[in-house]
């Protein structure tokens, strides 16, 4: 489809920055994986996109790493305590991230048979604290599911993509932008990849106030560029 060049595009400016960025909880897609391990990714990949949901990259890294360090799998979590993980996550901010992580860790081993729910909608209905973004963004990098994210980056990118006038908050808008974030991973071979490049674009290129049109990789595709308006607060969505 015609969704192909700029996926092209996107992934190529993400196999650069991905390289230099070492991001600890992004390994690649293993096919290969039986249902433990694959839950195992799962679990790695929760802890991380919990973190970096109000917490920036370069701070998540070291609280990252020390959690793996002292919870190295969900049945290990499941049996902590509130005091122990809040102490983990001392300076992070936003506890109720954490108590979340505890709860859903409990409910894993003691109803789900210890293992994570193997694909987007079952994480999202099942999973105390993730949401459709959290859902998509866990299986698209763990499993390799074809399902779309769409956190404050990439509304925002999407937004001026695709230069949608409307109420950013809207429910037309936003049902419009999770379309558009679906057709972005719908029918890939790398939709983490894809997810993870929208995300990263939006936070670093895409951002709220001059963005770094000049280095986008979709500025050919982007409407508020051709009308020279990315900048324009009416295309800038809520961030
Ligand atoms: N922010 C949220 N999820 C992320 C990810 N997987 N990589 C980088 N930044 C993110």
């Amino acid at each position: 489809s015609d969704v192909e060049p700029l996926r092209k595009a996107l992934l190529e400016w993400y196999s650069k920055v991905h390289e230099t960025r070492g991001m600890p909880w992004r390994k690649p897609y293993d096919s290969s994986l039986g249902p433990e391990a694959r839950s195992q990714r799962a679990y790695e990949v929760w802890i991380s996109e919990i973190m970096l949901q109000q917490t920036q990259v370069a701070t998540v890294k070291p609280y990252y790493n020390a959690w793996m360090e002292k919870f190295p799998s969900i049945r290990d979590l499941a049996a902590s305590d509130i005091d122990t993980v809040n102490g983990s996550w001392k300076g992070l901010g936003y506890y109720s991230r954490a108590a979340r992580l505890l709860n859903g860790a409990k409910k894993v081993v003691n109803e789900l048979g210890g293992r994570l729910p193997d694909n987007a909608k079952d994480m999202e209905s099942k999973i105390p604290g993730v949401g459709r973004y959290s859902a998509g963004a866990i299986c698209s990098i763990a499993y390799n599911e074809c399902v779309p994210v769409l956190d404050g980056n990439v509304h925002r990118l999407l937004s001026r993509v695709l230069a949608l006038h409307a109420l950013p908050k809207a429910k037309q808008s936003l049902d419009v932008l999770w379309n558009g974030a679906t057709s972005m991973v719908e029918g890939s071979d790398r939709p983490g990849d894809l997810n993870q490049a929208l995300i990263e674009l939006g936070s670093t290129v895409c951002k709220v106030r001059d963005p770094s049109c000049e280095t986008c990789p979709l500025r050919q595709w982007c409407r508020a560029h051709k009308c020279q308006n990315a900048g324009d607060k009416g295309l800038s969505g809520v961030n």
